[in-house]
């Protein structure tokens, strides 16, 4: 059992579905005149941290934002790094999350990503597919406008071959048109680094999400922050419009 207890509410009202957009791996390092990479990895032993300790928690699913469409356009130097640790924690993390009975998804354009990334992936997925615990995504090479674009190309195909009509075109056939699809919508979205923005991340998705921003830099992000955030969305009275 895990160290990090919840309170009765807390655990009452425990989100089926978190997800985290990791950020602040840069500033990390730089306030301790390291580079930047060096943030990205240790910002990838806070994911271990916070894959356990979700699934000790109970959370089902865990969506976890790794690298946005848009970080393609950061300097070559730094995406060919987070993509070399990207396979590094995929390689050395299948055991730990084979241990913690974790299930491993994406969501994004992963065929963007580079040949060895893509082989770990497969093999890790493969490897963690018979688990029933928490099912961690990962988001990769993922954004959400693009996402929504292709949903509507699709059905858009879709309604000009006659496999829908347009007027039954709804919530649901949207949602299913997403690379979430399988995947209940979050409960809760938390933002390390003290930034109040979204960044193209699960825009459909979160339309009715708590949103906790935390001050932490994502490789300084802690056990009890995550409890913390966890205890902050038990207080909130979610009404969806009503009363
Ligand atoms: C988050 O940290 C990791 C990725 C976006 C891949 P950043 O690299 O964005 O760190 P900051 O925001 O520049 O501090
Ligand atoms: C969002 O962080 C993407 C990930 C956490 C992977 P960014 O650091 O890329 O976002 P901006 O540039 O601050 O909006
Ligand atoms: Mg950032």
């Amino acid at each position: 059992m895990s160290d990090f207890q919840l309170s009765e509410r807390a655990a009452e009202v425990l989100p089926v579905h978190v997800a985290i957009i990791m950020d602040g791996n840069g500033r990390w390092a730089k306030s301790r005149h390291l580079p930047r990479v060096e943030g990205h990895r240790r910002g990838a032993e806070t994911v271990r941290k916070v894959v356990r300790l979700c699934g000790q928690l109970g959370i089902k699913y865990l969506t976890l934002y790794a690298f946005s469409a848009e970080n393609w356009n950061r300097p070559k130097a730094e995406v060919d790094t987070l993509m070399k640790y990207l396979a590094y924690y995929l390689k050395h993390e299948t055991g730990e999350l084979m241990n913690n009975n974790v299930k491993l998804e994406t969501i994004g354009h992963t065929e963007r990503l580079p040949e060895k990334v893509r082989q770990q992936l497969s093999e890790t997925k493969s490897q963690l597919q018979d688990n029933s615990g928490l099912t961690l995504v990962l988001a990769l090479s993922y954004g959400a406008r693009q996402e929504i674009v292709e949903a509507t190309r699709s059905l858009a195909k879709k309604a000009i071959n006659g496999g829908i009509d347009p007027e039954d075109i709804n919530e649901e056939s949207v949602s299913q048109h997403l690379f979430t699809a399988p995947f209940p919508d979050p409960e809760l979205l938390i933002r390390t680094s003290g930034e109040f923005r979204l960044s193209n991340f699960l825009l459909w998705q979160i339309s009715y999400a708590e949103f906790v921003v935390s001050s932490i830099h994502w490789p300084e992000f802690g056990e009890k922050d995550l409890i913390d955030a966890l205890e902050e969305y038990s207080k909130r009275h979610r009404r969806f419009g009503g009363l």
